[in-house]
């Protein structure tokens, strides 16, 4: 179903990954009711910009090409560099100085490729978490299995809101329904850093074994939502991983979905891939696809039925997610953010 919420949300949104954009190519996409291309200069550096040449309207995406540090156009050669400015025109002295092609702000991180989109151009507030970093615990890279393939998700075009993403979070009550799993997970924490809201709580799997101590069988999910496009999260205990999942408005009906799963890597295991790895990834995504299944054909409700448990949750969760719509991006939030929630969201 179309979703009722605005598809205009600012903040970072991922519009690829990394390996899909190699050096010297060209990479055709839509977000946001726009045609953009992704390009990555020689020196790796990636552009994102708006698909069509302000010379004469070629789209770049269709046979423009790479030169150094900027894209030439197909159609009569003109180049334009990463801040969309022309710097040649091959048949003229002097490059068109007042003509620029819209380019969007760009961040490559954890091998993904994120924009920074805010209808009124806005430079950005904050900035994409890293999710190896962003959890203050040592971690790096090199402590998980590298994204590969079987560690990737990527949905296109479902009619769903990012926002659906960011409430499943604090949703309790689904884990026993969608995700099969006999658990009611335990919140442990929710709060709001201005953009960023943290969401943490810890699972206790029984184990049937009657000499494991509860802190054998205790795990957790610390998740860091930056925005609405974008959610960071770190598995400990039992299950030891971190994901990254990351929707990006298409246009106002539709949705991209990409989810990326690191699994942890025992220390000493020097494997660059492990097909137990793979195994877990496919496990992690599958959850993730079971989600999907109800964010696809959901309708947003609003004001939503919220029992007693889920209402301080959702309503606060709600009245966070205001900040990045632009009708009421700026106003100062309110002092009971439950108000908000009944009244707005
Ligand atoms: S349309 Fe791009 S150079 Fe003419
Ligand atoms: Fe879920």
């Amino acid at each position: 179903m179309k979703p009722t919420l605005p598809m205009d949300p600012t903040g970072w949104f991922q519009v690829a990954w990394s390996h899909e954009v190699g050096i010297g190519e060209v990479h055709r996409m839509r977000y946001f009711g726009r045609d953009l291309v992704a390009w990555r200069a020689t020196s790796g550096a990636v552009t994102v910009m708006d698909a069509y040449c302000e010379h004469l309207g070629a789209h770049l995406g269709y046979g423009g090409t790479v030169v150094e540090d900027r894209i030439r156009c197909p159609f009569h050669g003109w180049e334009w560099n990463a801040k969309g400015r022309n710097v040649c025109i091959p048949y003229e002295d002097q490059p068109n100085l007042g003509r620029r092609i819209n380019t969007m702000p760009v961040v490559e991180r954890n091998e993904a490729i994120y924009v920074w989109h805010d209808v009124d151009r806005r430079p950005p507030t904050f900035d994409v978490p890293d999710v190896f970093t962003a959890f203050d615990d040592g971690a790096g890279p090199g402590d998980y299995f590298s994204l590969c393939e079987h560690a990737r998700l990527h949905e296109p075009g479902l009619e769903l809101h990012p926002q659906y993403v960011m409430e499943n979070g604090v949703d309790f009550a689904h884990f026993t329904y969608v995700h099969q799993v006999p658990i009611v997970p335990e919140f442990t924490r929710q709060d709001f850093d201005g953009p960023v809201a943290h969401v943490d709580f810890t699972i206790t799997f029984d184990q049937g074994d009657a000499g494991a101590s509860i802190d054998d069988v205790r795990s957790g999910v610390n998740a860091i939502n930056c925005g609405l496009g974008l959610a960071v999260t770190k598995s400990w205990g039992m299950i030891d991983n971190r994901t990254a999942s990351a929707v990006t408005p298409v246009d106002d009906a539709t949705c991209d979905v990409r989810f990326s799963v690191w699994i942890g890597r025992r220390p000493g295991d020097e494997r660059d891939h492990s097909e137990s790895a793979d195994r877990h990834a496919r496990g992690v995504i599958e959850q993730f696809e079971a989600d999907i299944a109800i964010w696809s054909h959901q309708k947003y409700a609003s004001p939503a039925a919220l029992s007693r448990g889920e209402y301080p949750g959702f309503t606060a969760l709600r009245a966070w997610a205001q900040q990045f719509y632009p009708t009421t991006a700026g106003t100062p939030a309110p002092a009971d953010p439950a108000n908000t929630a009944r009244s707005t969201a």
